[in-house]
């Protein structure tokens, strides 16, 4: 399995500081930075755009990894590429030309993957799996933090882990150290964590607890 790793979601974070709280989590010891794009349409809330990926690149000394919860991503992603995404992953559900969008972004230079929300199966990947860095797997319905984690989602990461090999297959929504230990165990290595590292006292115990469950499971 490819290494863990811990991508923190901006969503929990304080807005009116935005640059200050992806360096804390940095220093804390986040791989990546989880930033979530929604238009108010593919999912009911509305959250950010390029201008504002844009201004938080300067900020973001790791990788940005960019989850675009929006119709026709198609129009969207050479802007959030441009604005300095290094990992774009767009719904499967959300685009009607999956496959030519994945070659689209990764001749772009930046790396690629695929969202499955929870009612989507894993066999809508055959096709696909070939073209993906990595897919991420909803363990809640998009569109807002703090939801709770649907135990379903880990029959998914298991197929999805076994069609990758050793490629990234990232989770987001729910995960605390409890359920972090039981999606690493399923063959999930990228972990996406909003409300429990943001609201934590600790930043840094909070990303050291969620990489603890990995390695005592
Ligand atoms: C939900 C977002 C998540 C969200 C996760 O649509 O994609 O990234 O921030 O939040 P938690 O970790 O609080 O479930
Ligand atoms: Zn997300």
């Amino acid at each position: 399995m490819p290494d863990l790793k811990i991508s923190p979601s901006i969503l929990s974070s304080d807005f009116s500081c935005l640059g200050e709280e992806i360096r804390s989590v940095i220093q804390a010891g986040a791989d990546w930075i989880h930033i979530d794009v929604m238009d108010g349409h593919f999912v009911p809330n509305i959250t950010i755009g390029p201008p504002v990926v844009a201004a938080l690149r300067e900020h973001c000394s790791v990788p940005m990894d960019v989850h675009i919860m929006i119709e026709r991503p198609e129009d969207y992603v050479e802007d959030f590429i441009n604005a300095g995404a290094d990992i774009i992953t767009f719904h499967i559900e959300a685009s009607r030309h999956p496959h030519r969008l994945l070659s689209r972004i990764k001749e772009l230079g930046c790396q690629a993957g695929v969202v499955l929300n929870p009612g989507t199966p894993e066999d809508t990947l055959e096709f696909i799996a070939e073209m993906v860095d990595l897919v991420l797997i909803m363990t809640v319905n998009p569109g807002f933090g703090g939801q709770a984690f649907i135990p379903d989602m880990i029959r998914k990461i298991r197929n999805v882990r076994a069609m990758l090999g050793d490629r990234d297959v990232e989770v987001d929504g729910g995960i605390d150290p409890k359920t972090a230990a039981s999606v690493i165990n399923a063959g999930a290595n990228v972990l996406v964590a909003g409300s429990y590292v943001f609201r934590h006292e600790s930043r840094l115990e909070a990303i050291e607890t969620l990489r603890h469950a990995g390695r005592e499971s």
